[in-house]
């Protein structure tokens, strides 16, 4: 892949046989390869990041896992029709489905298992849309697999789990 910050430093140290320039023209030059190493240093924090999140949530997608969860109550007639393993692997840490109307087109990001997106499905009704994006394989496998057991429940199927990452994640 073409290095852009490279590209510029090349323009900015100017023709290679010119001895005008010199050492003051490859200054901005030395500066932006600089530069570049350490954004480069920074993507691959990032990267790691998002991978031990990323391990860390396909674990918990597999077993559950109680210390990953936050105690939140939420309203106990948006429960009942959602499957017993979206509640076992729910991490949440709060309750966005109080901010949402029927109607609504929901986005969850971090959907998880998507218990916030079957709650969410709920409050906005047939009328509504609810979308849950997530990066981690297991998570969406369970929450792909309860959506149509919580539409049959529903009498309705208005929510779907896609595939997607930060583009800085690598993911
Ligand atoms: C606490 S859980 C989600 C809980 C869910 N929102 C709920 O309340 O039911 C966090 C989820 O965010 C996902 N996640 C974390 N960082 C992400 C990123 N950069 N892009 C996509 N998903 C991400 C993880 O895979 C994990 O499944």
């Amino acid at each position: 892949m073409d290095d852009p910050l490279a590209g510029l430093a090349e323009k900015l140290s100017g023709p290679r046989s010119s001895k005008v320039s010199g050492h003051e023209a490859t200054r901005p030059a030395r500066a932006l390869k600089s530069l570049g190493s350490v954004l480069d240093k920074e993507t691959r924090a990032i990267m790691n990041f998002e991978a031990s999140v990323k391990r860390r949530y396909s674990a918990a997608a597999q077993a559950s896992e109680l210390a990953l969860c936050c105690p939140v109550e939420y309203d106990r007639r948006y429960i009942d029709g959602i499957p017993a393993e979206v509640i076992e692997k729910d991490y949440g840490c709060g309750n966005p489905s109080a901010y949402i109307a029927p109607g609504e087109t929901v986005l969850d990001l971090g959907s998880g298992a998507g218990k916030i997106c079957f709650i969410a499905a709920q409050v906005v009704g047939p009328k509504g849309r609810v979308i849950g994006v997530d990066m981690t394989d297991e998570m969406l496998a369970v929450a792909r697999r309860s959506a149509p057991i919580v539409g049959e429940r529903l009498g309705y199927l208005n929510v779907e789990f896609r595939k997607g990452a930060d583009p800085g994640s690598g993911a």
